[in-house]
């Protein structure tokens, strides 16, 4: 298999299940409990139907959206992830290089492997750096001054991860990070050799972001769930997230609110910005999939703050569907995931341009020239 041969998400994921040991590929593949939510938030787009327009004029298409404050040439980016470098040795400078390249946002995570200031030194598109909410402040308010040093543009508070969701794949396949070296893990890179080869002879695995506070943070193997349920505050309230907010001072942004009323407490807070998001399914199963719920937040705050609907989306077509309900802009975490870990930045570079190219057919194929064009009457629900 080749990635010029992937044309899909779909194409991406076989490539990165045959590449990666199975610990790694189910971490990305996986989700919380029996992955209800995880399934629904992709099938949620699939029970609603475009309604094209024709003889539109369509020779030139503008798929630029502003949001936060920031252009992107296309309504689509690569959301925040963590432990990148797992996936392909190149990681988040891969995927940064990618995003930049098509002129839209990508997130660095908290449990990033590539640090906050070579992202900040080598990339100039939008930079969103994801912020997990520690016990110890010391460390999260060293994130915050990082970033801010590092000029990125927006910071997005993770509100969906007080606790550990159950990921039972992990628990099934032992996964940690970094992996821990069992006689089992040990058989499960002998059966990749290839991914193996460059994890072992390539810079040595670290969450730079954490590295000066927590142990956790370069050798002590951990699973995720346990460095959330440990290590983040399960204190935190409204008050903390508007403190953030102000210590921060630039465009901020809640990730993972699915209710009208955190919504609008949201726009109380001063966020400029919240990602209607069930992080990919990894968290609550049977959470509501934030296409469902989109209409509803859109119709509370979507015009004092720019709704941003995150996870599920695997096509062009899953695109238009949210813009049409009235989100500003979408973002995601696999189609990309996959795509790293088949390529690197040339897989991520084709998964974008996979991505781009659907959403332009597709907005040539619905009439429309601007995304601003599109509309509730371009749906209907079945
Ligand atoms: C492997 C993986 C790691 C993730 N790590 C983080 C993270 O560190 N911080 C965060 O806020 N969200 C994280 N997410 C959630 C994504 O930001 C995003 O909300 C989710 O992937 C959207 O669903 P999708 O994968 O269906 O597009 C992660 C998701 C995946 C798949």
């Amino acid at each position: 298999m080749r990635i010029d041969r992937c044309n899909s998400v779909k194409g991406f994921r076989a490539m990165a299940k045959a590449r990666l040991p199975e610990p790694v590929f189910h971490y990305i593949d996986g989700a919380a409990d029996d992955e209800v939510t995880y399934l629904r938030n992709t099938e949620a787009y699939e029970q609603c139907d475009l309604v094209p327009n024709v003889l539109a004029g369509v020779e030139n298409i503008d798929m630029s959206v502003t949001i936060m404050g920031q252009k992107l040439a296309m309504p689509l980016f690569c959301s925040p992830t963590a432990l990148q470098r797992l996936f392909h040795h190149d990681g988040e400078r891969a995927v940064a290089r990618a995003a930049e390249k098509f002129g839209t946002m990508f997130g660095v995570s908290s449990l990033g492997t590539v640090s906050i200031e070579e992202i900040g030194a080598a990339i100039c598109t939008p930079k969103m750096f994801q912020l997990y909410f520690h016990k110890d402040r010391g460390l999260t308010n060293s994130m915050i001054e990082r970033c801010s040093a590092a000029n990125f543009e927006v910071l997005a508070l993770a509100v969906d991860t007080i606790t550990g969701g159950n990921r039972e794949r992990d628990l099934r396949t032992g996964f940690t990070s970094p992996p821990r070296l069992t006689l089992r893990s040990l058989a499960s890179f002998a059966l990749h050799p290839r991914w193996a080869f460059d994890y072992f002879t390539h810079k040595k695995f670290e969450l730079p972001q954490l590295k000066d506070y927590v142990k956790e943070g370069s050798n002590v193997s951990i699973s995720v769930g346990d460095y959330f349920t440990t290590m983040l505050d399960q204190s935190m309230g409204w008050r903390d997230a508007e403190n953030v907010r102000k210590k921060w001072g630039r465009q901020f942004c809640l990730k993972g609110i699915m209710s009208r009323a955190d919504a609008k407490r949201a726009v109380e807070i001063g966020a400029t910005a919240i990602m209607v998001s069930n992080h990919g399914g990894r968290q609550l199963d049977g959470s509501r999939s934030p296409f469902d719920q989109l209409a509803e937040i859109v119709d509370a705050v979507g015009d004092r703050i720019d709704v941003i609907c995150d996870g599920g989306i695997r096509r062009g077509t899953h695109v238009l569907k949210a813009l049409s309900i009235g989100a500003k802009a979408c973002s995601g975490g696999r189609f990309y995931l996959y795509a790293l870990a088949a390529g690197g930045q040339a897989g991520v570079e084709r998964a974008l341009g996979n991505m781009r190219n659907e959403i332009e057919r597709d907005m040539k194929l619905m009439g429309c020239r601007k995304v601003d064009e599109l509309n509730r009457d371009n749906l209907r629900f079945r």
